[in-house]
C-alpha cells in the first residue's frame, strides 16, 4: 500500500502561519518535505521560549523524530543554507537534498537588487536574496543543479563561461565576475559542508511512500504570491500553490491527501502589490502592532488590511483546500468590529472573483462584532460567541471547514475540530 502526502499551502501572500503549523503537524509525521521557494521564506516557530527562524530546512527539524527532504523544487542557497544547518546538531540521516534542486548563488541576489534599482518605483519589493534570477536560470536552462556541487572543478568552468558569455549585461547591471580561485575554494567548501546530504529525494519519496511513512508536504509563500495565480508581476517566481508539490517533489497528484490552507484571520502582505483590503489607517497600525508584523527574513513592516474572502476563494479552488486554519485569530481581539471584504468593486461593477488585474480592485466590506480575547483559548466552544460566529461566516463565505484555529504563535494554543 501507498501512502497519500498531506499538504501545507499558504493562502494569502505569505506569513500566514505555516511554520507554526507545519511544527505541530510534523509531531504525527514521519517525513516533512518543503517543494518550492528558496530563502525568501522565513518560517517562525516557536517552542517555549524559544524562537526559531527557518527558511529553507523543512520546519520538521525542531522534531527530532521526522526527517526533512528539501525538494527539486527548491532553489538552494548553499551559504545561507549552511549557516541555517548551525543551529541543529544531528542532521545527518534526517536531512535530505535533492540533487535536481537549483542552486542560487551570490550573484543571483546582486542581480535581483540590480534588477530592483532599474525598476525604480515600478519595483516589486523583492526580498533581494536573488529568487527571480534563480528560478530564471532555471527555466532558461542556465541554471546549476545541487548534483553539480559534488564536481566544483566543473562547475567553477561552467559559471565562468557563463559569466564571460553575459558579459555585457552583467557589466551593465554592475554585477561582477566571480574570480575563478576564490569560486573554485567556495564551490569546494559547499562539496564538503552539503555533499553527503545530496540524494535522488525523488526515488525517495517513492519509496517512502511505498513504504506507508506519513508524509507532509510544507509550501513557501501564499497563493497571490505565486507566479501563474498570484497578482503577477508583483509575485514571486515559483509554483507556491499545491500543484508545485508534485513538480517540486516528484509526485503525482494522486499522491497528495489532505490539504490544509494556511490564512491570517485578517491580511498582510510584504513588498509591492495590489493588496485590496489594505487598511492604510489606524486599525491597519493596530494589526501591525498586536500581529508584530515585521518580516522574518527581511525586517520589512508588513502591510496589513482586513481578511478578504474573495481571494480567499480563489486560493482555495486553485489549491483544493480540504480545510482551513485560520491563524493568530487573537490579534483582533479588542477590537469593536472586525471586516471581511466580502467583494469587489471594478469599473462601477460589483464582482465576486479575483480579476485579471487587482489593481483596480476596490473592497466591499462587511463588519462583524468584536469580542474581547480569544489568546490562547485551545477549546472551540471556549472562544467568545462573537468570535465564533466569526469563524462561521468566513466558513460560510469560503465554503470550506475551519478545522484548526491558532490563538498564539505556541505550538499547543491550537484548537483542533
Ligand atoms: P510563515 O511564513 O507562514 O511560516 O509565517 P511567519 O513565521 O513568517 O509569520 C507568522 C508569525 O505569526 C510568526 O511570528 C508566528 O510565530 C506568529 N504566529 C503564528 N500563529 C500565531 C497565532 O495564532 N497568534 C499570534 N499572535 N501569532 C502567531
Ligand atoms: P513565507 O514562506 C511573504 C514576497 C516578497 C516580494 C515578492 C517577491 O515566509 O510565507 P522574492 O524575493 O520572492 O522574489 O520576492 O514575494 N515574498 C514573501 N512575502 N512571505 C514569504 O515567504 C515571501 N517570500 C517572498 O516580499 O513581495
Ligand atoms: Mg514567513
Amino acid at each position: 500500500m501507498s501512502s497519500k502526502a498531506d499538504l501545507i499551502v499558504g493562502l494569502q501572500w505569505g506569513d500566514e502561519g505555516k511554520g507554526k503549523i507545519v511544527d505541530h503537524m510534523a509531531q504525527t509525521h514521519d517525513y516533512v518535505c518543503r517543494f518550492a521557494g528558496g530563502h525568501n521564506a522565513g518560517h517562525t516557530i516557536v517552542i517555549g521560549d524559544k524562537k526559531y527562524a527557518l527558511h529553507l530546512i523543512p520546519s520538521g527539524v525542531l522534531n527530532a523524530s521526522a526527517k526533512n527532504i528539501v525538494g527539486n523544487g527548491v532553489v538552494l542557497s548553499p551559504v545561507d543554507f549552511i549557516k541555517e544547518m548551525e543551529q541543529f546538531d544531528n542532521l545527518e540521516g534526517r536531512l535530505f537534498l535533492s540533487d535536481k534542486a537549483h542552486v542560487l548563488l551570490p550573484y543571483h541576489a546582486q542581480i535581483d537588487q540590480a534588477r530592483e534599482r532599474m525598476k525604480g518605483d515600478k519595483a516589486i519589493g523583492t526580498t533581494g536574496k536573488g529568487i527571480g534570477p534563480a528560478y530564471g536560470d532555471k527555466i532558461a536552462r542556465i541554471g546549476h543543479r545541487l548534483g553539480e556541487l559534488l564536481n566544483p572543478e566543473k562547475l567553477t568552468a561552467k559559471i565562468v563561461a557563463y559569466f564571460a558569455m553575459n558579459k555585457p549585461v552583467f557589466d551593465a547591471m554592475g554585477v561582477e565576475a566571480p574570480d575563478e580561485a576564490a569560486l573554485l575554494a567556495e564551490l569546494q567548501g559547499y562539496k564538503e559542508a552539503l555533499g553527503s546530504f545530496i540524494c535522488d529525494t525523488t526515488q525517495m519519496m517513492w519509496e517512502i511512500m511505498d513504504e506507508d511513512k506519513k508524509i507532509l508536504l510544507e509550501g513557501a509563500q501564499g497563493t497571490m504570491l505565486d507566479i501563474d495565480h498570484g497578482t503577477y508581476p508583483y509575485v514571486t517566481s515559483s509554483t507556491t500553490v499545491s500543484a508545485g508539490a508534485c513538480s517540486g517533489l516528484g509526485i503525482n497528484p494522486k499522491d497528495i491527501g489532505k490539504v490544509t490552507g494556511i490564512a491570517k484571520a485578517y491580511c498582510t502582505r510584504v513588498g509591492n502589490g495590489p493588496f485590496p483590503s489594505e487598511d492604510f489607517g489606524e486599525e491597519g497600525d493596530t494589526l501591525r502592532k498586536n500581529g508584530h508584523e515585521f518580516g522574518t527574513t527581511t525586517g520589512r513592516p508588513r502591510r496589513c488590511g482586513w481578511f478578504d474572502a474573495v481571494a480567499m476563494r480563489h486560493a482555495v479552488r486553485v489549491n483544493g483546500v480540504d480545510q482551513v486554519a485560520l491563524m493568530k485569530l487573537d490579534v483582533l481581539d479588542g477590537f469593536d468590529e472586525v471586516k471581511v471584504c466580502v467583494a469587489y468593486e471594478v469599473d462601477g461593477k460589483e464582482i465576486n472573483y479575483v480579476p485579471y488585474d487587482l489593481e483596480d480592485a476596490m473592497p466591499i466590506y462587511q463588519s462583524f462584532p468584536g469580542w474581547e480575547k480569544t489568546e490562547g483559548v485551545r477549546v472551540f466552544d471556549d472562544l467568545p460567541d462573537t468570535a465564533k460566529s466569526y469563524i462561521e461566516a468566513l466558513e460560510e463565505m469560503i465554503g470550506t471547514k475551519m478545522g484548526i484555529i491558532s490563538t498564539s504563535p505556541e505550538r499547543e494554543d491550537t484548537i483542533i475540530r
